[in-house]
């Protein structure tokens, strides 16, 4: 469905024969080009609710840049597929206009101080963008059930997590927020909508993230210091890999943990965070750390 009412007169035909306590209804926001993890939120929701709805919807107001909005790749036939195939009951995919109807919006979701840094840092007004439409979908698709509404995002994009579950939470948001852990190709690369620009040769390079990650993440788990810097140092030593930011942070405020908790023998848990170019694409990956 293309607009707002078709997208809320359909979900009820969904729910209409369901009794009330069963009626459960699972949203996956997305931008298409989708992937396995993609799948992979689908089916969790699939799996879960009465209902699905993907929304696939490239937003404008999180990109800080034309060229790359522009240049976003957009496979609306074979994502259709693809969600048909995992047993999603419903494509809601609005063209800008039927999000926008009066251009770009005056009120808008402020993200706050989380939304400055890191991913943040590097986009300028991406999270708030972000959250705008997050919040904009949550409402358009609003159903009326009692079992249950929940939105699905994966844990790959662990800064845009953590900023939904606090906009849910600070904003009172009716709707439960389920994190979907990050699928990985084979060879350990977190799969994105912009892995297709990788050549082959940065595609190599690029491994060096997922591998700088993990090691961080079996010190964690022997409970050894997390020697941040040999990591780091490890993702610097591959040529046509720009480290933008390596750091260990508390999964809630982002604060990057005290230089002791790194030094010293590894407790309780955090997340890893990096991000890097590797030619002209921008990745990020995150692993959590949990002590053995
Ligand atoms: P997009 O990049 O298309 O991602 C849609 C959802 O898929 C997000 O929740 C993202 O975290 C999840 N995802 C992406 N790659 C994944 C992977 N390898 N494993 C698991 N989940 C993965 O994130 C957005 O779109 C947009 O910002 C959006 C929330 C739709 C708002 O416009």
């Amino acid at each position: 469905v293309r607009s707002i009412a078709d997208l809320r007169a359909a979900s009820a035909r969904l729910l209409a024969d369901v009794p009330d306590r069963q009626a459960s209804f699972g949203l996956v926001p997305t931008m298409g080009a989708l992937h396995a993890g993609h799948a992979e939120l689908a089916a969790t929701s699939v799996a879960a609710e009465t209902a699905t709805v993907v929304s696939i919807f490239v937003n404008p107001l999180q990109f800080g840049d034309a060229k790359d909005l522009e240049r976003y790749p957009r496979t609306l036939e074979s994502d259709v597929e693809l969600l048909e195939s995992v047993g999603v009951d419903l494509v809601f995919a609005p063209s800008a206009e039927e999000m926008y109807p009066d251009g770009a919006p005056m009120v808008r979701v402020s993200a706050g101080s989380l939304g400055e840094v890191f991913e943040g840092a590097s986009r300028p007004g991406h999270f708030d963008g972000a959250l705008t439409v997050v919040s904009k979908l949550l409402h358009a698709a609003q159903p009326t059930v009692r079992a249950g509404y929940r939105a699905y995002f994966g844990q790959k994009d662990a800064q845009q997590l953590a900023l939904v579950q606090r906009m849910v939470s600070d904003l009172n948001f009716p709707v439960e927020i389920v994190p979907v852990p990050t699928v990985r190709a084979a060879d350990g690369l977190a799969l994105s909508s912009r892995n297709r620009f990788l050549s082959a040769p940065e595609r190599e390079a690029s491994l060096v993230l997922s591998r700088a990650l993990r090691e961080l993440v079996g010190r964690a788990q022997r409970r050894e210091p997390l020697d941040l810097e040999s990591a780091v140092d490890l993702v610097r030593s591959v040529p046509g890999v720009d480290l933008d930011y390596f750091e260990v942070i508390d999964p809630k405020s982002f604060e990057p943990l005290a230089e002791n908790c790194r030094d010293s023998p590894f407790q309780g848990s955090a997340l890893a965070v990096l991000a890097a170019k590797v030619g002209a694409v921008r990745l990020i990956d995150n692993m959590p750390l949990v002590a053995g």
